[in-house]
């Protein structure tokens, strides 16, 4: 049993396995997104309860969509509406779903709560994204950038913004697939220094820009999310933005990156703050194959967690 926790919880090869899957499950469908299933339908007989502990539009759907493709079924559960909400510990939720279940994928809070539901369950997890990572977000992203612009390894990622949860899964990326990572952004939110190290000690080269001007010198591939987060306070937009102005993807800013340079945004987007509509409407901009990749992404991580 496998569960998908983290990118680098997951061993390099296992995870080339996965894109590989995913890349190989997306082509057999000729282009189809809608109204075909898989010839294979790896998932039939299987249930997948989806939790949603957070709002979701990319991960709710394509999840959904992704297990019924595959001849499964699906069950998505509010974290409110379960008696998760009302004080029913993670443990025995983990071991009731584990009798009903063949899989669970979860978007929460806490990265604890996904760590201990994990070790309660009888099937595999999947981290659905949690205030520390978001690493299916990242699979969807190296599939990606390969599809437009082959092996990401060693290639350099910029990320301008916010050192936040999806920051930290592109680190994890950064170590296991052999891609350089720059940070540019203020100091005040800077990524956690563990995910930095981490990379650094799998020989990732990354650097942390104040300047991001500087930061995008011989980018192939620019990254930016919102600024205010899910799971910050409302009370530090206002302060946020003032921190973040200057790290805005616009033209300017992408005109020092490499000509051909990608540029991705996980979305949603706060439009003309984060990213001027110019760039993520432009031609650097791959952010709705992102979005379809969430699905052919993570089809292949539910294959490889249950082993099908
Ligand atoms: N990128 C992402 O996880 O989108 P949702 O919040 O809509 O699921």
């Amino acid at each position: 049993m496998n569960h998908f926790l983290d990118i680098n919880k997951t061993d390099p090869a296992e995870l080339r396995k996965i894109i590989d899957t995913a890349r190989s499950m997306k082509e057999a469908r000729n282009g189809y997104l809608r109204g075909k299933h898989d010839d294979d339908l790896p998932l039939k007989d299987h249930i997948v309860a989806l939790i949603f502990e957070k709002p979701s539009t990319r991960t709710r759907v394509s999840f959904d969509v992704g297990v019924r493709q595959m001849g499964g079924q699906t069950m998505v559960l509010s974290g409110k509406e379960m008696q998760l909400g009302h004080g029913e510990t993670i443990a025995d939720t983990a071991r009731v779903l584990s009798r009903y279940v063949d899989l669970i994928m979860i978007r929460t809070f806490e990265e604890q709560t996904l760590l201990e539901l994990a070790e309660y369950a009888d099937v595999p997890v999947i981290n659905g994204l949690t205030d520390r990572t978001h690493p299916c977000q990242i699979m969807a992203d190296i599939l990606t950038f390969e599809e437009h612009r082959g092996p990401i390894a060693g290639k350099k990622v910029v990320w301008s913004g916010d050192g936040n949860n999806v920051f930290a899964s592109f680190a994890h990326a950064a170590g296991q697939f052999g891609f350089d990572l720059t940070f540019t952004g203020p100091e005040s939110l800077d990524p956690e220094m563990e995910f930095v190290t981490q990379a650094r000690a799998k020989g990732s080269n990354v650097v942390i820009e104040r300047d991001p001007v500087k930061a995008m010198q011989g980018a192939d591939l620019v990254v930016t999310d919102t600024w205010v987060s899910m799971h910050d306070p409302q009370s530090a937009r206002e302060r946020r933005h003032n921190q973040l102005r200057g790290y805005q993807v616009n033209d300017e800013l992408m005109s020092h990156a490499k000509p051909d340079a990608l540029f991705m945004h996980c979305l949603p987007a706060h439009r003309d703050e984060e990213a001027t509509s110019a760039v993520m409407d432009g031609p650097h901009s791959v952010i709705f194959d992102e979005a379809e990749n969430r699905l052919h992404a993570q089809k292949a991580v539910m294959r490889w967690c249950l082993g099908v």
